[in-house]
């Protein structure tokens, strides 16, 4: 259900700081990557130790690690998440958050935070209810804070009444609602292929030529279209990553294969997004037997590969949109457009690996969109919101 989403979970000093053990493994067992936030009380309530066994990645507290003086990254952490979720959130926590103080971990990732936040409120009954934290739920309502509710039933304090963090299933089902709810299916009835990862070009049965892609740029398009209802071919490169929900996938090696399966396709889509970083050579002659090294220097003789791209480009027919990627270290805007035209794109991503935070591995990039009447430059983001930025232009050019 949550297969493949980053999820940040806040927790701050309550006593039902016991129940995000719980939420925790949830949201794992469903398919998030979780990285946890503490303030410093909450780990009086519940050890790091747990929190950090149970998400699989180490808990985040203080700005920067006293041991070796790293810092930690609040607006990274902010743009990773698919999902921000405090649980549970104090009256203290929810009253600095609408004031926007930053004085943690968990508030300066909340004031960078890009995507959807959900709170789950939890204290005291009379807490609950007094006009300030009712205020300042209000308030963060209205600055787009979703809520689950808190329930009623025995407090901590031995009094009855509502303000009982929601039970951890609770509030997994309500961040699965909240995010497919994000998703309009608007592109329902529309076959889109994407290209993704790198091609390997075998040089013997041990060696190859390849590159540095991961696959996870292609990947995040291909699950944004499938979100919005697309169907998806995905022609994948080799990459250690899963295959999108919902996507159907054919794996390639080589630049050969990828050609043939994309050209085979072409005719049935309605467009295709070309992300996969293709070799440009490969060797001439592939050895059968692993070659043997010899005394002096060797040197491996390369034939061009298919340009699919281009190819796509020629057979493009009305109605049908391509959209290419330029991975450029120098010259970027003249190379792009050079692409652009030559290959007949409507549109272009230009990303450069001379930009912090862009291009291979990471999961974050910094792209340009170009087409021939305009150019739109993105600021750091995360590869699923690149994905969606570049799924929101397709939308518009329908
Ligand atoms: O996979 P990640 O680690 O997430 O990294 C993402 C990425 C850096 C690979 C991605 O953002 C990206 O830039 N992909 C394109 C890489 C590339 O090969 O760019 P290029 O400028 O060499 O190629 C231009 C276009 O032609 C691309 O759309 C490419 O897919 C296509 N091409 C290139 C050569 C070829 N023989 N056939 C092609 O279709």
């Amino acid at each position: 259900m949550l297969k493949g989403k980053h999820i940040i979970l806040g927790v701050t000093g309550s006593i039902a700081a016991y129940k995000s053990a719980l939420l925790c493994r949830l949201l794992v067992s469903a398919g998030a990557e979780v990285k946890v936030v503490m303030t410093p009380l909450a780990k009086q309530f519940i050890t790091p130790l747990t929190m950090a066994t149970l998400s699989k990645n180490p808990i985040l507290v203080d700005f920067f690690n006293p041991e070796n003086g790293e810092w930690n990254s609040h607006v990274k952490l902010g743009l990773w998440a698919d999902c921000y979720l405090i649980a549970p959130a104090t009256a203290n926590t929810m009253a600095k958050m609408a004031e926007g103080v930053a004085d943690n971990l968990l508030l300066t990732t909340y004031l960078s935070a890009r995507c959807p936040v959900m709170v789950a409120p939890a204290m005291d009954c009379d807490m609950y209810a007094h006009c300030a934290t009712q205020r300042n739920i209000e308030r963060l309502r209205k600055d787009g804070v979703h809520f689950v509710e808190a329930e009623e039933g025995e407090l901590a304090s031995g009094l009855v009444g509502s303000g009982r963090m929601a039970e951890p299933q609770h509030i997994v089902d309500a961040v699965v609602k909240l995010l497919a709810e994000k998703k309009k299916r608007t592109l329902d009835g529309k076959h889109y292929l994407v290209t993704a990862g790198a091609t390997i070009e075998a040089i013997d049965p041990v060696r190859y030529i390849s590159n540095h892609s991961s696959g996870k740029m292609g990947y995040a398009i291909a699950e944004e279209l499938a979100e919005r209802g697309a169907k998806v071919t995905l022609v994948s490169g080799r990459t250690a990553l899963d295959k999108p929900a919902g996507v159907e996938r054919v794996d390639v090696l080589s630049a050969e294969e990828m050609y043939e399966a994309c050209v085979a396709r072409y005719d049935e889509v309605d467009g295709a997004v070309m992300c996969a970083a293709v070799a440009d050579y490969t060797p001439q002659q592939v050895a059968s037997e692993k070659i043997k090294k010899g005394e002096g220097d060797m040197s491996i003789a390369l034939k061009r590969t298919p340009d699919i791209a281009a190819e796509l480009g020629r057979r493009k027919r009305q109605g049908q949109l391509l959209v290419g990627f330029a991975m450029e270290t120098q010259n970027e805007t003249a190379n792009a457009e050079d692409k652009l035209r030559r290959k007949n794109f409507d549109f272009i991503v230009l990303n450069s690996l001379r930009v912090e935070g862009a291009g291979f591995r990471g999961d974050t990039n910094v792209v340009s969109l170009i087409d021939s009447a305009s150019r739109e430059d993105l600021p750091l983001m995360t590869k699923r919101e690149v994905a969606a930025r570049i799924v929101d232009k397709i939308e518009k050019s329908l």
